[in-house]
């Protein structure tokens, strides 16, 4: 269930793939989404045209929960990334946004900013997850549930418009702690053994239940809308049949494009492009275009 996508979608994440590799032309400015996730920092960069044209991501846990926990840590990374990725570019990264998960404090958006500012760059939008990657995906109707390392955010979108957003505790890292204490190996183990596509069958029967788990999360926050269908994206998406299992529990059409690992990260690029200044992120920023 994966070809609903446009062909603009598959090529933005097709690009998002081949850049992280290798680095590819580009024109006019760049912006970069910094994604401070629980699992993994990933910096995407895209041009004025909306393409992905490099990336870089570390594993790392210097977040928690979407809250950023090891702020100097955080920001080292963030540093880290950039400078690797203007090596490669052989260019200045100048402007980003960044994300933070949906219904969180003003601290938390507030924590994120500074990250990204402390980084070096100039911030020109603050954007929630699922929003975020609603800026690939471009859904105008249903639900953008972005499963990450810590958390599950959730979008509804009505008529294009975000109109519920919503973010619990549960995705990949709890995932690895239960294949870790089944299989009595470390969380470092366990991570590698559910990335590895060998052991797929084994790791879908081990996380089934938390699967259930964030199935059921989505349904509680589906309801009361009138939703027809849930897109997946974030890292915990990649598992192969995951989609199959959480439609069957919800009882609707569930999608996922090709790897969901790059949808948020890209989509906090491109929610730079068209503004030029970012006023105020206390109450939600203002954004000047
Ligand atoms: N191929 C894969 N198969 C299964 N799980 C994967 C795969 N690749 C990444 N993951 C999992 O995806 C999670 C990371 O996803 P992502 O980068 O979207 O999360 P995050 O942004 O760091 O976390 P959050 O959004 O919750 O703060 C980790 O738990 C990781 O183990
Ligand atoms: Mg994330």
């Amino acid at each position: 269930m994966s070809s609903i996508f446009s062909d603009r979608v598959k090529k933005i994440l097709l690009d998002a793939e081949k850049c992280v590799k290798v680095p590819q032309s580009y024109s006019g400015e760049l912006f970069t989404g910094v994604d401070l996730g629980t699992a993994y920092v990933v910096l995407m960069v895209v041009d004025s045209t909306g393409k992905p044209v490099a990336g870089a991501y570390k594993f790392a846990q210097v977040v928690k929960d979407g809250v950023v926990v090891d702020f100097t840590g955080a920001m080292r990374i963030v540093k880290e990334l950039k400078a690797n990725i203007e090596e490669r570019l052989n260019t200045e990264l100048l402007k980003a946004a960044a994300a933070y998960p949906p219904e969180t404090g003003k601290s938390v958006v507030k924590s994120h900013f500074y990250v990204t500012e402390g980084a070096g760059f100039e911030v020109l939008n603050m954007v929630d997850e699922p929003t975020a990657a609603n800026y690939v995906l471009n859904i105008s109707d249903g639900a953008v549930v972005d499963i990450g390392g810590g958390t599950t955010g959730i979008a509804v979108v009505k008529n294009g418009e975000v109109v519920y957003t919503a973010d619990e505790p549960t995705g990949g890292t709890h995932f690895s702690l239960v294949i870790a204490g089944a299989k009595k190996i470390s969380f470092e183990e366990a991570e590698e053994f559910k990335k590895d596509p060998f052991n797929k069958k084994e790791v879908i029967a081990l996380v089934k239940p938390c699967i259930q788990k964030v199935a059921e999360i989505i349904r509680r926050h589906i309801r009361g809308f009138k939703v027809d269908a849930v897109y997946l994206v974030g890292g915990t998406c990649c598992l192969d049949g995951i989609e199959d299992i959480i439609s069957k529990e919800i009882d609707l059409p569930v999608y996922k494009p090709i790897n969901p690992f790059y949808v948020t990260p890209v989509g906090i690029a491109l929610s730079c492009i068209g503004v030029k200044e970012y006023g105020d992120f206390e109450g939600r920023g203002t954004k000047i275009y």
